[in-house]
């Protein structure tokens, strides 16, 4: 054992706060006891690991990191106590804990985590931060006297992040990663291609990022408001990561206990690969790399017609040509088990135009379209087999016959997951209803209206494993951050945070742990942690959660608030400011009137969250 000198000065004295701490972690972790009495940091605080032991070797700095951020001097001079943060190999690894699960003790002798592996010293580190004060350099430290076991549910706890739609430099990357890792997420997946933008070098293919990665400047909301290229337009807009890049952010998740897995989407989402290289698509028309300009057209029942081809030529030898340069510097570079193929959302119609192609298709007995995308799939998953690598597509790629060891990721919903489940594939649920962090999270007068809804108590809703399933194929769930509508890091972190938080606990914490009350009021908490660490999330919980019906003799609207000891006060009489504005206790019919709603939370007479203003004719189009 060596005694790393590396020392907290610490206060004495037991604060009572931090004691509440430990009922404020996310994810709520396995069993926490504590017990009487608190280590009061009031001398030096020596780390004691393995030197022999490269998992706890791995540690050093971030232990190094946590002691700086306590804005504390590095001493050199051991306590005389004995009391230390010791890291413990269990000898017999206990199974329960895995590679990522740990016990944290912390008592007279100090603090102690004992774990099988690195994720477990990572994953108990994070829990360590959370029972520190929020901004530790201005409060005595005091821990309290505790004893957690905790492990996770699942194996895969991911988050996605596009960056097609809008480029993420590496460094916005690594925050994203830095911030997630805080709530044990361990899959980043990485979406680094789509109609927008192909944003991973590829070097025995150099257009695709010379001409695949650029696109003409466009700002606001995706589809009408984005004109296409004018002629002679140069593409200013994008970026894309150089090999370099994609092994320095992958190092730094590894660091992190995060495996990175690479979305490369096909044979659909492919307008930026086309820009590149047209002689791919069917017509082998020119294209461009879309700067968000429509040119799609859904038809509300999950059918669409792409106006501008965006698919590969599943009949094109050279496509798997293009798949085979693709995927072997992608696997050369990704070192975890799984690349992901996209897969999702392939428009078909210009296959089915195509005399070509159904001449291949009537040649090779292949029946449909549904069926050639299935014959698409197999042939690259025998491309990503033959790296070393297991194939992972969104639930489309389920169309027709799935290799038997391909992954589902089930995104439309959980019902591909249940199907895919049935089939024997493993799962992981990924599904819009409860995990997809691009939709309007608070009241839409207030956020950015995209085209669904998602808020916090939904999202904390999630349950991975559907009734019937094998619990055995489910191997985690995931929420996903399309970009279209964000722009920048600051807007991605509102986005994905605090509904990332309720991610986090549906595949951590066990089902029967959950409780929706307990985490609103520990995510309050949590908002507190985020202040501190400069990056603003979205309160939506602080709004008033607005709902009319509609009923025989008109329009009822009630008012909910999601926080506990929150007043809620409204006006309809087009007066604010609210603090003295009637208190809402039950719902009622929305009197006639040309006015604007007004209603807001207050504790204790101060407003805690948004003043929301609703034209009353906007509240009758929402009466359900
Ligand atoms: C998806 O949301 N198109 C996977």
């Amino acid at each position: 054992m060596a005694r790393k000198y590396l020392f907290l000065i610490l206060c004495i004295g037991v604060c009572s706060q931090n004691r509440l701490q430990s009922q404020n972690i996310i994810p709520q972790p396995v069993s926490i006891a504590t017990e009487n009495g608190s280590l009061g940091f009031d001398s030096n605080l020596p780390v004691i690991l393995d030197d022999n032991d490269q998992e706890q070797k791995r540690m050093e700095p971030h232990i190094t990191n946590l002691y700086e951020s306590l804005g504390v001097k590095v001493l050199s001079s051991p306590n005389a106590n004995g009391a230390a943060l010791r890291l413990i190999n269990n000898k017999q690894a206990n199974t329960k804990l895995g590679n990522e699960g740990y016990l944290l003790d912390i008592n007279s002798m100090g603090i102690s985590i004992s774990a099988n592996a690195f994720g477990g010293y990572f994953n108990a580190l994070q829990t360590l931060k959370q029972l520190l004060p929020v901004n530790p350099s201005n409060n005595r430290i005091a821990l309290p006297f505790l004893s957690i076991e905790d492990y996770p549910r699942f194996g895969w706890r991911g988050l996605m992040l596009d960056v097609s739609r809008h480029f993420f430099s590496v460094e916005d990357v690594k925050r994203y990663i830095n911030q997630m890792v805080q709530y044990k997420f361990n899959v980043f997946h990485w979406h680094l291609t789509d109609d927008e933008g192909w944003r991973i070098e590829i070097k025995s293919l150099p257009k695709l990022t010379s001409v695949g990665a650029w696109r003409v400047e466009r700002i606001g909301s995706f589809g009408e408001g984005r004109v296409f290229p004018k002629p002679g337009e140069k593409a200013t807009y994008g970026g894309f990561y150089t090999h370099e890049q994609i092994k320095d952010v992958i190092a730094y998740a590894k660091e992190r206990n995060v495996t990175v897995v690479p979305e490369i989407d096909m044979p659909g989402h492919c307008m930026a690969v086309l820009a590149a290289y047209p002689e791919l698509s069917v017509n082998k028309t020119p294209k461009f790399v879309n700067p968000g300009s429509k040119f799609s057209e859904w038809y509300g029942d999950g059918t669409f017609k792409m106006l501008i081809e965006n698919t590969l030529d599943p009949t094109n030898e050279k496509v798997y040509e293009f798949a085979e340069k693709v995927m072997t510097e992608v696997a050369t570079l990704f070192p975890g088990e799984y690349i992901h193929m996209g897969g999702d959302e392939c428009y078909k119609g210009y296959w089915e135009e195509s005399k070509d192609v159904q001449a291949f298709m009537k040649k090779n007995k292949i029946k449909d379209v549904h069926d050639l995308q299935s014959y698409f799939v197999k042939r690259i998953e025998k491309i990503v087999k033959a790296k070393g690598k297991k194939l992972i597509g969104w639930d489309e790629i389920l169309e027709g016959e799935l290799p038997s060891d391909a992954t589902v990721m089930s995104w439309r919903g959980m019902k591909g997951g249940i199907e895919a489940a049935h089939k024997g594939h493993k799962v992981v649920m990924s599904p819009t209803t409860f995990a997809y962090l691009d939709y309007t999270q608070g009241d839409r007068s207030v956020e950015t209206n995209i085209y669904a809804d998602l808020s916090l108590e939904k999202s904390y809703e999630f349950e991975p494993v559907p009734d019937g399933v094998n619990p055995s194929l489910i191997l985690g769930g995931q929420a996903n951050l399309w970009t279209e509508a964000i722009p920048h890091l600051d807007y991605a972190m509102y986005m994905t945070y605090p509904r990332a938080l309720a991610t986090s606990e549906s595949l951590w914490t066990p089902a029967s742990s959950k409780n929706w009350k307990k985490f609103v009021h520990r995510v309050e908490h949590h908002f507190d942690r985020f202040d501190n660490q400069q990056t603003t999330i979205c309160k939506a919980i602080y709004d008033p959660v607005i709902q009319v019906k509609k009923k025989e003799d008109g329009n009822y609207l009630s008012l909910k608030s999601d926080v506990e000891g929150a007043e809620i006060r409204y006006s309809t009489d087009n007066t604010y400011p609210l603090e003295r504005a009637a208190l809402y206790n039950t719902e009622f019919r929305l009197p006639e009137g040309k006015y604007l709603l007004r209603t807001q939370l207050f504790r204790q007479g101060k407003p805690i969250g948004r003043m929301l203003t609703i034209p009353i004719d906007e509240l009758i189009k929402r009466a359900k």
